[in-house]
């Protein structure tokens, strides 16, 4: 594996590589990683001949400087794993190769940013948009891969490359949990591990839905509350949202009949944490 921190460089390599016909997958990733980002590496490894993986903890999305400031930084454990995980190039640019001086461009994609997440996190998509573009931009991959743990993001992802006519495939890939049902997060160790207990109770409530589906009901409003009554019976769950959307255009629906998922996010403590269930 090598790693690269720099734009020029990182672009030779890969325009070498596709002149010789080989194929490129790309996972964008903010580091620390768990099995959820390894997933998208073997996948990323499986259907191309070359994976590059970045790590580039985002300066521009993080609504709070706090939650910069404390997301869990390990590049040279980070380092080994995408090593074991046959990556071909790592790359970890600094935020000046990035955003240099007289950087002055936003993407922004409207409507999907609007709502839940963004409703939540002010600024927080444009700095993902805009990030994502530029890295399907300097890498020029085949593919690109991302978790549908975080859905919005994935729709958005979705959403801009079709808008701005990128090319590379936008491919989402399942959900990876601990055994008893927490979706892995990088903030999850900063859970204590009352917290980490309480948290259980996002997938739980995602999990009584689908019961009520069983016993017929259809209408997403009953199902909504269904959720929020679960999480705000936790004491140390503060619920934020619990919304039964259309998958693609995260717009409510009244029935789940024509396909839809269950999004939900609560703060434990500082950290918030999200889960969703596709109907
Ligand atoms: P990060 O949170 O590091 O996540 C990198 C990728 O891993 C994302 O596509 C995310 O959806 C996926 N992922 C996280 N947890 C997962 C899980 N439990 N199962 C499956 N996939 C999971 O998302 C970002 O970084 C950033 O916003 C980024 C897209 C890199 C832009 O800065």
């Amino acid at each position: 594996m090598q790693t690269i921190s720099e734009i020029t460089p990182l672009r030779a390599v890969l325009r070498d590589a596709r002149r010789a016909g080989k194929t490129v997958g790309l996972v964008p990733t903010m580091g620390a990683f768990h099995e959820g980002h390894l997933s998208l590496m073997r996948r990323a490894k499986a259907e191309n001949d070359l994976a590059v993986v970045t790590l580039f903890v985002n300066p521009t999305q993080f609504n709070e400087r706090d939650d910069f400031d404390r997301y869990p930084r390990d590049t040279i454990r980070d380092a080994r794993m995408a090593e074991e995980e046959e990556v071909d190039f790592l790359f970890m640019p600094t935020p000046q190769a990035m955003y240099p001086q007289g950087f002055d461009t936003t993407v922004i994609v409207r409507a999907l940013s609007e709502r839940l997440e963004g409703a939540s996190r002010p600024g927080h998509f444009a700095g993902v948009s805009t990030v994502v573009a530029k890295l399907l931009n300097i890498v020029q991959a085949d593919r690109a891969y991302f978790g549908e743990k975080d859905w919005q993001q994935l729709q958005i992802v979705k959403a801009l490359a079709r808008d701005l006519d990128i090319p590379t495939e936008i491919i989402g890939l399942p959900i990876v949990r601990e055994p008893d049902g927490l979706a892995l997060s990088s903030r999850n160790v900063r859970l204590t591990s009352e917290q980490r207990q309480a948290a259980l109770v996002l997938a739980r409530a995602l999990g009584g839905i689908q019961d009520l589906a069983e016993h017929g009901v259809g209408d997403a409003f009953q199902r909504e509350d269904g959720m929020r009554q679960a999480i705000e019976a936790e004491p140390l769950a503060r619920l934020d949202y619990a919304v039964v959307v259309a998958p693609d255009t995260l717009q409510e629906v009244g029935t789940i009949e024509n396909g839809a998922i269950a999004l939900v996010a609560a703060t434990f403590g500082t950290v918030r944490l999200i889960d969703n269930r596709v109907l």
